[in-house]
């Protein structure tokens, strides 16, 4: 049967004390989830939250981390530091990395390639803006990610490597993309795997969905043959709104 990968990203919300109690009540509501389930707090609460959902099968995430293992690098997360609290899975390249923060593919192909090196599995999120949707660059965009994000990456770590497609304008904006329009984009970054890889490594390669995923239109998307699971941001910062997300069936 097929595993959806659905996750929570909590952005730069929750104190540790909101954290806790949300993972109190997801490791409660989701201990029967048939399918792979994870959050990523904020830093400042992953030691807490991982604490809380021990024993349960959640995967605790981070939102980002460094491109070092240590070092004079004021403000960064070390993957050890991660590690260290328990930290298995790590949101790289989010669209508010690259726009906000100006994360290059670059970095945040150095940032993969550690993850990896480090244990951690990478959740690699790649998408257009609206601008560059409409002026029809749409694959030049996505494609440059992929095969950016993932250059130097070998064929065995791949099953390690998690693709969000999340269309920037989609994110925190209510608007998600059609099932089949995100269907297509999913099947077009398995045929650049294709041409980076192989066949198998394309069909096998998990690809989230982000982008105003809700209770109500998880399922449809779900349906589609090409989306693995999703990547949530506002509706993941509630156990009423991220539950019926996480075991949509
Ligand atoms: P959203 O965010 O669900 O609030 O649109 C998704 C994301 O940024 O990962």
């Amino acid at each position: 049967m097929r595993t959806y990968y659905m996750a929570g990203n909590w952005k730069m919300h929750k104190t540790v004390a909101e954290s806790v109690a949300l993972a109190n009540e997801l490791k409660q509501a989701l201990a029967g989830a048939k399918d792979k389930v994870m959050v990523a707090p904020p830093f400042t609460a992953l030691a807490a939250v991982g604490q809380a959902i021990k024993g349960s099968s959640i995967i605790l995430g981070a939102q980002n981390m460094g491109p070092d293992t240590q070092g004079a690098h004021t403000g960064e997360v070390s993957p050890l530091m991660l590690k260290e609290l328990g930290v298995r899975a790590v949101i790289l390249g989010h669209s508010e990395r690259r726009h906000s923060y100006f994360e290059t593919d670059e970095l945040i192909n150095r940032k993969v390639l550690l993850a990896i090196e480090q244990g951690l599995d990478p959740i690699l999120c790649v998408g257009e803006t609206l601008a560059e949707r409409e002026a029809g660059r749409l694959e030049a965009v996505v494609g440059t990610q992929v095969r950016e994000g993932l250059k130097g990456v070998a064929r065995g770590d791949l099953p390690k490597v998690t693709i969000a497609y999340e269309p920037v304008w989609a994110i925190g904006t209510g608007k998600t993309a059609t099932p089949d329009d995100a269907d297509a984009v999913h099947a077009f970054i398995r045929s650049v795997v294709a041409t980076m890889y192989d066949g198998d490594a394309a069909k096998a390669l998990c690809i989230q969905y982000g982008g105003s995923v809700k209770p109500d239109n998880v399922a449809e998307l779900m349906a589609k043959p090409n989306i693995d699971g999703a990547l949530v941001g506002g509706a993941s910062l509630k156990a009423e709104s991220f539950v019926p997300i996480a075991a949509f069936r």
